[in-house]
């Protein structure tokens, strides 16, 4: 395959539409995942989220950025007002569904409603889980970060608590997330299922890399 170089000029100079599927492909797989809010009323929101990051462990943080708010989302409503919120990841057989929550719904519409997807409560969490996905996590909001460079949030949530396959946990703590069925995600419309290649050794500079057993 020949290689192609872009420089920032070249990736400006293309109609908006190719950049946003160029930039939003070429970073990578991520994770997709539902995000599960509720009103105060009770009412639910339901929205697939590409950009789910990891901030720490010690304490559990998860972040996601939001496009800037130019138009009311509720999603982020929602997260404002109740400070929490769930991240349901996205199995195989839900993958339809989980994509249909990104249409613009009105707000007294829930996709849970909408796309049959079930919703679960748990015990820390006002948000609604999604039943039908096999790692969940209920979050209490932590911060949002405003980025300057485009208007985008960055939103911080603590894990409150959170439910998963008992047998994806080995003894060193790692989840074979590949068992569960989940998907990735590419841009804002392909996804993949992803293929275990193997898990290394802690990497030192004295040591050839090293294949777990
Ligand atoms: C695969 C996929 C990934 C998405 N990832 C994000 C994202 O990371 N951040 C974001 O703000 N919107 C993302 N969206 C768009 C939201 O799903 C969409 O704006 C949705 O309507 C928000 O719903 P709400 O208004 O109910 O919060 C994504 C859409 C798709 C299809």
């Amino acid at each position: 395959m020949a290689e192609i170089r872009f420089d920032l000029e070249d990736i400006m100079g293309r109609e908006s539409m190719f950049r946003r599927y160029f930039m939003n492909t070429i970073e990578g797989f991520k994770n997709a995942a539902l995000v599960g809010t509720a009103r105060a009323d009770g009412h639910t929101n339901l929205a697939v989220f590409n950009s789910i990051v990891h901030v720490g462990a010690s304490p559990p943080l998860i972040g996601f950025i939001h496009r800037p708010v130019t138009v009311p989302k509720q999603t982020f409503t929602n997260i404002q007002a109740t400070g929490s919120y769930t991240i349901n990841l996205i199995s195989k057989d839900m993958t339809e569904q989980a994509h249909q929550t990104s249409a613009r719904y009105a707000p007294d519409v829930s996709e849970f409603t909408a796309t049959g997807l079930t919703p679960v409560y748990g015990e820390k969490i006002g948000a609604p889980y999604v039943a039908e996905s096999p790692v969940r996590f209920g979050l209490h909001l932590e911060e949002i970060l405003p980025i300057r460079a485009n208007g985008t949030f960055l939103v911080i949530g603590k894990v409150a608590e959170l439910y998963l396959p008992e047998e994806l946990i080995e003894e060193d703590g790692f989840v074979e997330l590949s068992e569960a069925g989940l998907v990735a995600c590419a841009g804002l419309d392909a996804y993949y299922e992803p293929v275990p290649l193997a898990r290394y050794e802690y990497a030192k500079p004295d040591l050839p890399v090293r294949k777990k057993a």
